[in-house]
């Protein structure tokens, strides 16, 4: 049991705060979280690099939806609240949550100095899981991507798959890139392949990306059969498809160099009709060739969501 506490001034007062599975990590170490509280109120986090509590604070919402995953920027954090409400009277975790497609999503500016809200955008109705990558320009506009769908099906979908029932259609993702414009307006463009689990080269969290990798299908199923790097500036992309027989999970960029056109994209995915996993290197500018290393498990690791590289 961690208390982020120990060794600051908080001491005792964050035990049993919700802290989010997505912790964001800024290139300096530094560490920034949040955590969603059933009443709404919304903990934000900056922990040092080893994790000791710089500063915690909380921002109020009357959000009781799910809230996954979030983004930062050099100076801010941004919090999107999608188009979610929780019925209180259904018992269960995700029982009482449903998708309003009339309800804006809310985008929360917060001042990363302070943990204080500075502005609040509305979205258009979606919901979003993960994000890839937020950064601001010159002029203070925030621009980030988000594999945003456009209902809560997907919940529901990946439960009843968990009890064996399958589906004509799936529900999908594709990346949108959203501009979060000073001056309070908001503008968005997206990308018509599915896609989830995005990254970024993790030098440049918080900073401009080019380049967004993330796992497709080309054809639709729950699972990814893909996995691609699209280049934000062009529109380009470089795909490869594994194939019908695998299920593609996360993959992670690696620029040992800090440069973000070279380097490598690293994941795992399954070959269903072996039952055994494979660990798959690409060339980052050259994901199309397909991978070139690959190391066969004589087993199979159970599905995972996430991955992350370490370097020894
Ligand atoms: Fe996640």
């Amino acid at each position: 049991m961690v208390n982020l506490g120990e060794n600051s001034h908080y001491d005792n007062q964050l035990k049993g705060l919700p802290f989010s599975a997505h912790p964001r990590i800024e290139a300096n170490g530094d560490i920034w979280n949040f955590g969603l509280h059933p009443s709404g109120d919304i903990v934000l986090y900056h922990l040092t690099a080893n994790g000791r509590a710089k500063q915690v604070n909380i921002v109020k919402s009357n959000f009781s939806g799910v809230l996954h995953d979030f983004l930062i920027t050099a100076r801010h954090i941004i919090l999107v609240l999608p188009s979610l409400k929780r019925d209180m009277t259904i018992a269960g975790l995700f029982n009482g949550i449903y998708f309003d497609p009339k309800l804006p999503m809310q985008a929360l500016v917060i001042d990363k100095n302070t943990l204080t809200l500075s502005r609040t955008y509305e979205l258009p109705p979606g919901m979003v899981f993960h994000f890839g990558n937020a950064w601001e320009d010159n002029q203070g506009d925030i621009h980030f991507d988000a594999s945003l769908y456009q209902d809560f099906a997907v919940m529901t979908q990946l439960s009843d798959v968990m009890q064996g029932k399958t589906f004509e259609q799936y529900s999908d993702a594709n990346t949108h890139l959203f501009t979060l414009h000073k001056q309070g307006k908001v503008s968005q463009h997206n990308f018509t392949d599915s896609s989830e689990f995005p990254r970024v080269c993790h030098h440049l969290i918080g900073q401009q990306n080019h380049l967004l990798f993330y796992t497709s299908n080309t054809t639709n199923s729950v699972w990814s059969d893909s996995v691609v790097a699209r280049n934000l500036d062009t529109g380009k992309e470089d795909r490869f498809d594994y194939g019908a027989d695998y299920l593609v999970e996360e993959h992670i960029p690696i620029s040992p160099n800090h440069n973000e056109d070279q380097g490598y994209l690293i994941g795992t995915a399954l070959h269903v009709p072996s039952k055994r996993t494979c660990l798959n290197i690409f060339s980052k500018h050259d994901i199309s060739a397909g991978p070139i290393a690959r190391a066969w498990l004589p087993y199979h690791l159970p599905l995972g969501f996430h991955g992350n590289f370490i370097a020894a």
